[in-house]
């Protein structure tokens, strides 16, 4: 089989995705292991290749994310792997790691609630090698991609299976410079008029009870105590939380809250800062 008829054919199986050219070249590179200018230059390609492409395009145009079937995505520049049971990590969360590195101190003691892939703490922890992360996840499945996404940062972080929503998990943690979370935001309604590629990702990673403000209103009252003084909670929300949680951390004493836009001008990230000594 001829290279640019295996491309052919993938661009007509992905005719309806808007960037089928690029997606069916992903595919190729991820099934050959080579860049598209390794490939491009090659004649034939095996009948083996050609069987997985074809597969993995018919797939794609059923809906599943890109992502999930290549394994891998990048995040802050870093290979974030993906798959069944974990969220892919969105650009917009890059705001979020922007600001915390705007904030912090390289030997910042910090938490990652709601980790996921860890793509947050990974990005934190290359930028900041000296501070000390941990970072915390519920589900079993997420925690396996968290696990190999952040061993090339053991030294730096350490990670937790526990339920962030649970007084007792906060409690173990005091002195704590800087909480981060992008933590399941979506309404009752978000989660009835979900994409079709949107559905293939865990629900446990969407639902944020039926406002959107259930990890919010908890996490900005069970986990303050945990922060030191002047410690800054960092929150990614959706475009229009702003000022749900911006009210719920002034609720829960923090002040100089503020609300920062990611690149596409949508409202994405609301911080605060504890003014209260607890410990
Ligand atoms: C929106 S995702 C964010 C994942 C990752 N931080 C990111 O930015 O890509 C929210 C994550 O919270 C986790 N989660 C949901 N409920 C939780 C709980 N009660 N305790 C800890 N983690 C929870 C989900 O499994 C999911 O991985």
């Amino acid at each position: 089989m001829v290279i640019q008829k295996l491309r052919k054919k993938l661009n007509n199986i992905l005719k309806e995705k808007e960037d089928f050219a690029f997606e069916s070249d992903i595919i190729i590179s991820h099934v050959t292991k080579q860049s598209k200018h390794s490939w491009l230059f090659q004649k034939e390609i095996s009948d083996q290749v050609f069987i997985e492409c074809i597969e993995l395009a018919k797939k794609r145009a059923d809906g599943m994310p890109l992502q999930y079937l290549i394994s891998e995505w990048e995040f802050y520049g870093i290979p974030i792997k993906v798959g069944k049971g974990v969220l892919i990590p969105r650009p917009d969360t890059e705001t979020l790691v922007d600001v915390a590195l705007k904030l912090t101190n390289p030997h910042a003691k910090i938490i990652d609630l709601c980790a996921g892939s860890g793509c947050i703490s990974a990005a934190i922890a290359k930028n900041l090698p000296n501070s000390h992360i941990t970072s915390i996840e519920l589900s079993t499945q997420a925690i396996s991609y968290l696990k190999k996404n952040l061993l090339p940062f053991k030294n730096t972080v350490e990670i937790l299976n526990d339920d962030v929503l649970n007084k007792k998990t906060a409690e173990k943690f005091q002195n704590i410079d800087m909480i981060v979370c992008n933590p399941p935001y979506l309404t009752l309604e978000d989660m009835s008029n979900l994409q079709k590629e949107v559905k293939f990702e865990p629900s446990m990673a969407l639902y944020g009870g039926i406002d959107g403000l259930l990890f919010y209103k908890q996490i900005s009252n069970i986990w303050k105590k945990s922060l030191k003084k002047d410690g800054w909670i960092i929150f990614e929300i959706g475009c229009s939380q702003k000022q749900d949680v911006l009210n719920i951390l002034s609720q829960n004493g923090f002040i100089n809250t503020k609300c920062i836009k990611d690149l596409s001008n949508n409202d994405r990230v609301v911080i605060g800062q504890n003014s209260i000594k607890y410990s």
